[in-house]
């Protein structure tokens, strides 16, 4: 098992029967999501409902016939478990890099309880120090927006792969924002407010006190990091 799955693991001891649960995107969460689809095939977990953070991860809960819920049917998740690209010491977050960011952090602030799962690797003392902050817009006026995010202190660049412009489940354009060649994000308070004030600016991937629970695995075993403790 690698340190991914070994994290994806230890988070499913938190699923209970009943639950209403989130279900992340990105590798990690995938280990999740086919451990609770095994759970739950084999009859181990009974009354779960689940709401995806992206398509991908709504059409592998499906393989699984975990029954899918929306948030307009239900009003609080009682646990939700998603990745994440950095990992601070107040378990703060920078996630996104598996594109998924603006619903992520939409099903995680219904989540009563949010669990991070990560290996070791994600751990960092500064957001944004090996990491590039991805930030979701509309596609309206594009350049402009990537002009303004140039203007934050970083090097900041619409993200394209295979020569295309990278569009999320929503329809939008991404950004990359490099803090990296500083030294990480100076003030993450300040930035997440600085980009939830701009018009065109979509969502960020700073999940600033949110985060209950890390998992990390590493090397010599896994842990648990909780907030506040
Ligand atoms: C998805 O948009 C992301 O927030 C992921 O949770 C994050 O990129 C972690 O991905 P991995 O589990 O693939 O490292």
């Amino acid at each position: 098992m690698n340190l991914k799955q070994e994290a994806a693991q230890r988070a499913l001891n938190f699923v209970q029967d009943g639950m209403c649960l989130g279900l992340g995107s990105g590798s990690t969460s995938a280990y999740f999501v086919d451990m609770l689809g095994e759970r739950w095939q084999k009859g181990e977990l009974r009354h779960i409902r689940a709401v995806p953070t992206s398509q991908a991860t709504a059409e592998q809960a499906q393989r699984w016939g975990i029954p899918l819920a929306t948030l307009a049917e239900l009003t609080q998740l009682d646990l939700v478990v998603d990745g994440a690209d950095e990992v601070d010491p107040d378990l703060n977050l920078i996630k996104g890099l598996g594109k998924a960011l603006l619903r992520e952090k939409i099903v995680e602030i219904h989540a009563r309880q949010f669990v991070v799962i990560v290996d070791e690797s994600k751990l960092t003392q500064h957001l944004g120090s090996h990491v590039p902050l991805p930030v979701e817009f509309v596609r309206f006026a594009a350049q402009s927006h990537i002009r303004w995010l140039n203007s934050l202190g970083c090097r900041a660049e619409q993200w394209f792969e295979d020569g295309k412009p990278v569009i999320t489940d929503n329809g939008n354009f991404l950004a990359l924002c490099h803090f990296e060649e500083t030294g990480g994000i100076p003030d993450v308070t300040h930035l997440a407010q600085e980009l939830a004030e701009r018009p065109g600016i979509v969502e960020h991937g700073l999940f600033l006190g949110m985060a209950q629970r890390v998992v990390v695995a590493g090397q010599q075993g896994v842990r648990l990091l909780e907030r506040g403790s």
